[in-house]
């Protein structure tokens, strides 16, 4: 039986950071727990993710100091595919016992051909959300709709999808934050501790670099415990398995 687990950092919801968790969570798998990691980006027709690979291709090509850092590295960087969402599901199937974690960028709407037998190809499912009442609803929405029609059924691997908030603002009244967890509570969607806060750091490229690890900001903004939780979840708390070097290697 294959080992490998498919994970999305997904919603019904744009802008939420999905792309963005799928390639912090992608790069930190990789490059600091050194699993072996693909990423399938099928977010038609904008495909940031593959983008943002090409540009950091042509920055190594131009810049011999870049070059010489990634070199230094020792490793390779994980492969990403680009497609549409009816063919995910193919190069998904491709790459089964080929990878460890497989990562799948989807787009922020529901209304496409072949998502649904993509999610089902899915293991588990992290949906990002915001201290924002559209952002909630959609999750609710999203959440309820993979539950009725995705998790259980026996062409389907989804074992569980969490919620967890992006964008926290600490300095914010956190009632609107309890009360969200508590009816996530009693709608039974699994929230996760971790909250990766609001930061201007994610306007720089080296906060989405598909080629290198994150520095020290791995280690703040929350980032570090959410990698872990995300871990415990794939792999079970077992100690060897529980990456506690991710942290500790994002140190340096
Ligand atoms: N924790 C954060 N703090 C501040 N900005 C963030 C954070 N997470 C993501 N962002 C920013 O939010 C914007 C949207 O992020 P991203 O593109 O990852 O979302 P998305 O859900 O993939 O969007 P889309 O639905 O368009 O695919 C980006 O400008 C990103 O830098
Ligand atoms: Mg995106």
């Amino acid at each position: 039986m294959s080992t490998t687990k498919y994970i999305s950092i997904s919603s019904q919801k744009g802008g939420v950071g999905k792309t963005t968790i799928n390639i912090l969570a992608a790069s930190a798998f990789h490059f600091l727990a050194k699993q072996k990691v693909a990423v399938i980006d099928c977010d038609y027709p904008q495909h940031s993710l593959k983008n943002l690979r090409d540009k950091e291709l042509e920055l190594l090509a131009s810049s011999p100091e870049k070059a010489a850092e990634f070199m230094a590295m020792g490793q390779q960087a994980y492969p990403i595919e680009s497609c549409q969402v009816k063919d995910a599901l193919g190069i998904a199937k491709e790459m089964d016992g080929e990878f460890d974690l497989v990562f799948i960028d989807t787009p922020g709407t529901i209304n496409i051909d072949g998502i649904l037998e993509l999610w089902k190809q899915l293991d588990y499912i992290f949906m990002p959300l915001e201290s924002d009442r559209l952002s909630v609803e959609a999750t609710i929405t999203y959440a309820r709709m993979l539950e009725h029609f995705v998790k259980g059924k026996p062409d389907s691997r989804l074992k569980e999808c969490y919620a967890f908030w992006n964008k926290h603002i600490k300095s914010e009244k956190q009632d609107f934050y309890e009360r969200t967890e508590e009816y996530f509570a009693e709608e039974k969607i699994p929230f996760l501790k971790s909250r990766l806060e609001h930061s201007v750091n994610y306007k720089k490229d080296a906060m989405r670099s598909t080629m290198f690890p994150l520095g020290k900001e791995f280690q703040r903004l929350g980032i570090s415990g959410l990698i872990k939780e995300m871990a415990d979840t794939i792999y079970g708390p077992a100690p060897a398995q529980s990456l506690e070097a991710v942290a500790a290697k994002g140190d340096n």
